[in-house]
């Protein structure tokens, strides 16, 4: 498929899905490389990463735990917008060496705001490992440990992503077309 219509926008390929494996190997081994010696604990952050989380998951040559987290939106009692709070956490995390999983860091406020939600609850180290990286919409200074591939500063869905819901679904990653 070159084009896919999901609601009111179409979207054209523009990574495919051998390129993306590709790039979750380079992952992987680097993660490899540096914690294989660490019992790492990898945490997905949900929705998005579900996809690459799996796909990594497979590719690790030693046994590792995960876990899922969510960031939930809410209404604090303060009228100055919305907090987004780490969910679901059950493992105590303390003096462990976490690799936070993302699908994809854009202008980095989010991946920020979970490191130091993370932080606070004293693991030795906290890395970041990002499927996709748009470098021109990234407004943070924190370094990005593991990046899959950097990309443009466009929309995309696919493999995990999603335009209002949809698209996830999909095997390559697609662009939107203006
Ligand atoms: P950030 O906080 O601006 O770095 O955005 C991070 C989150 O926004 C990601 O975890 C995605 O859920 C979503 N996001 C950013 N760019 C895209 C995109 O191009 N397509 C779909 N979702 C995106
Ligand atoms: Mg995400």
């Amino acid at each position: 498929m070159k084009r896919v219509q999901l609601l009111d926008k179409v979207f054209e390929l523009s990574i495919p899905e051998a390129d993306i494996i590709n790039a979750i190997k380079k992952i992987s081994d680097e993660i490899d490389r540096d914690l294989r010696d660490k019992d790492p604990l990898l945490i997905c952050v949900l929705n998005g990463s579900f996809m690459f989380a799996s796909d990594l998951m497979k590719e690790m040559s030693f046994n590792c735990e995960i876990s899922f987290v969510k960031l939930s939106s809410y209404s604090g009692t303060q009228t100055t917008g919305s907090v987004k709070q780490l969910i679901g956490l059950n493992e105590d995390i303390k003096g462990r060496h976490v690799v936070l999983l993302e699908d994809i860091v854009d202008t980095g406020i989010t991946i920020v705001n979970v490191v130091e939600q993370l932080k606070k609850l004293e693991p030795e180290d906290v890395r970041v490992a990002t499927m996709l990286f748009k470098p021109e919409a990234y407004i943070k200074d924190m370094k990005i440990d593991y990046v899959g591939l950097e990309i443009p500063n466009d929309f995309i869905v696919g493999y995990g992503l999603d335009y209002n819901g949809y698209g996830r679904n999909l095997r390559n990653i697609y662009t939107v077309v203006e």
